[in-house]
């Protein structure tokens, strides 16, 4: 079933299309990869299914249902949520409170019940010391506060935007296991955003590839690292 898709998205910022007439749809239980060079538009386009920034042109549909100018609260209501590529623990919380944070403020929830929510969520993803200062936690334990989090919104869709940076190669599987695990458990749709390629390629059933705003190839990983029009997106930037 598809949950989420775009047709003709576009954002332009004054002169720079940053996203470019992208048409693309995700279906329930898919792990999603979108690749791209620096630049290439890929969290705008997670900015703008997740309703921070408004599209110049284009249509954002969910579950059926026209959102492409809704404010990002409903959409996070609802049940589109993400992590951000500029992680921002609010530092004046402690972990659990960051959690707790988004059912609070996407579900409405009550202290009470938000916090039993963010406790088993965090013991699922086996954060401990909830009651840390956010600047006492290692950069994994953040990345994992982030999903906590997001996962409080009680997702359907949810987005990682480059949730493996700067993480080591244990903690790096741990995680893809973990995505894999959560996306598997929860029916959710889920869209990955990483640069490093040996995540995508364990961890997404189908990629799309950004360049320049514009959706240039999609596929399964193995047949897109192939593309000529991909690889040479990637010349300069790194490997494929
Ligand atoms: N608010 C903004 N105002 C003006 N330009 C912007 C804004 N946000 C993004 N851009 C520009 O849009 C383009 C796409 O940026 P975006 O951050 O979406 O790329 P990205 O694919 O996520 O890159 P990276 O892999 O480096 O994170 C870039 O040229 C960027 O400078
Ligand atoms: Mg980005």
């Amino acid at each position: 079933m598809i949950k989420l898709k775009t047709e003709n998205l576009t954002k332009r910022f004054l002169g720079l299309v940053a996203v470019n007439k992208v048409s693309f749809s995700m279906e329930e239980g898919e792990i999603l990869g979108i690749i791209g060079p620096n630049g290439a538009g890929k969290t705008t386009f997670i900015n703008l299914i997740s309703g921070i920034i408004m599209p110049s042109e284009g249509l954002i549909e969910y579950k059926g249902t026209d959102i492409t100018y809704m404010p990002a609260h409903e959409r996070a209501r609802r049940g589109i949520a993400r992590t951000y590529q500029l992680i921002h623990p609010l530092e004046n919380l402690t972990l659990i409170e960051n959690v707790m944070v988004g059912s609070i403020f996407a579900k409405g929830h009550g202290l009470r019940e938000a916090r039993t929510k963010a406790e088993a969520l965090c013991h699922e993803l086996g954060l401990t010391g909830l009651d840390r200062d956010t600047s006492r936690l290692s950069i994994f334990e953040i990345k994992k506060m982030e999903i906590a989090r997001a996962l409080a919104n009680e997702p359907e869709v949810l987005f990682l935007d480059e949730v493996m940076a700067g993480l080591n190669s244990d903690e790096t599987k741990d995680l893809i296991a973990m995505v894999q695990r959560i996306a598997l458990e929860r029916h959710l749709a889920v869209g990955v955003i990483e640069h490093v390629m040996g995540v995508i390629r364990e961890l997404t059933h189908r990629v799309i590839v950004l360049e320049a705003g514009e959706l240039i190839a999609e596929g399964k990983y193995e047949e897109v690292s192939k593309n000529p029009r991909v690889v040479e997106a990637y010349l300069g930037g790194g490997t494929v």
